[in-house]
């Protein structure tokens, strides 16, 4: 009986190190998404031209705590900010899309102290990306929406000169075999105390071969360096 009692407290012990890990993750990501792409992809019908928050995300770890309820009041004087910053592109009137961002990543940023409450997580992730600004960067460098289209390499030396660390940029393949892609989204990165840091474009995720493709669904992939990037204007992607 004491021999089981202590397999079993040992077999506790041992489970609950393992299913509770603190801080993880060595990384944030804040992405934001370009909404005509998204809308493009997604059907939805938005008129924001500027580059709006999609998340800020550990690197490691998703819903790291169910219990840990979404409650909108606790972030009552953020919401102007939210609303206009990080907006619903699917629906636009409820706050959906930040209650999933919150338990999908947010309770895991939480394992952190710097944002171990919903006011401090979406505090940071719009101080972030308003610190980063990346609409006026990409204007500075006369990178704007257009029927034009850029090559790849020009966006991307041009974004990671100004912040001094690499992003990552995601693309749309519109069709099979298609000459171009779609700028859909962009990855700035940090360390745990929010400085900059370059992100991981090779790793976990290689821009696909032709072959691989022209087997593409759509959905946000690294850009490929040797295919046309369309950034596309407002609207432009339905009628
Ligand atoms: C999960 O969140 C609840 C509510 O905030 C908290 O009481 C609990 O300690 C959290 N659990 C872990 C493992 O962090
Ligand atoms: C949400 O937060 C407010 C403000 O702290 C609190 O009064 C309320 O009870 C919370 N609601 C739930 C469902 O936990
Ligand atoms: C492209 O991907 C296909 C399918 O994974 C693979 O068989 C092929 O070898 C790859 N070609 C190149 C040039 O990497």
């Amino acid at each position: 009986m004491k021999l089981f009692l202590f397999h079993f407290l040992a077999a506790a012990t041992a489970s609950a190190f393992v299913l509770s890990p603190r801080h993880t993750w060595s990384k944030l990501i804040l992405t934001h998404h370009w909404p005509t792409t998204f809308c493009g992809m997604e059907k939805c019908h938005s008129k924001i031209d500027t580059w709006t928050l999609h998340g800020l995300w550990p690197n490691n770890g998703n819903d790291c705590n169910s219990t840990w309820h979404f409650n909108i009041s606790l972030i009552e004087d953020l919401l102007p900010d939210m609303e206009k910053s990080w907006p619903d592109l699917l629906s636009p009137e409820s706050p959906k899309f930040w209650k999933y961002e919150w338990y999908k990543h947010g309770t895991c940023a939480a394992q952190a102290e710097s944002l171990n409450s919903q006011h401090k997580y979406f505090s940071k992730a719009l101080e972030l990306y308003h610190k980063v600004d990346l609409d006026s960067v990409l204007k500075k460098f006369n990178i704007n929406p257009s029927k034009q289209y850029y090559q790849f390499d020009h966006i991307q030396e041009a974004i990671d000169g100004f912040y001094g660390a690499k992003l990552k940029l995601q693309c749309v393949h519109p069709s099979r075999n298609a000459d171009y892609q779609i700028l859909g989204q962009i990855e700035i990165c940090f360390t745990s105390d929010f400085s900059l840091m370059d992100c991981e474009r090779e790793t976990r995720e290689k821009p696909v071969n032709s072959s691989v493709k022209a087997q593409a669904k759509p959905g946000f992939i690294v850009c490929d360096p040797g295919v046309p990037v369309y950034y596309p204007p407002l609207m432009s992607l339905h009628h």
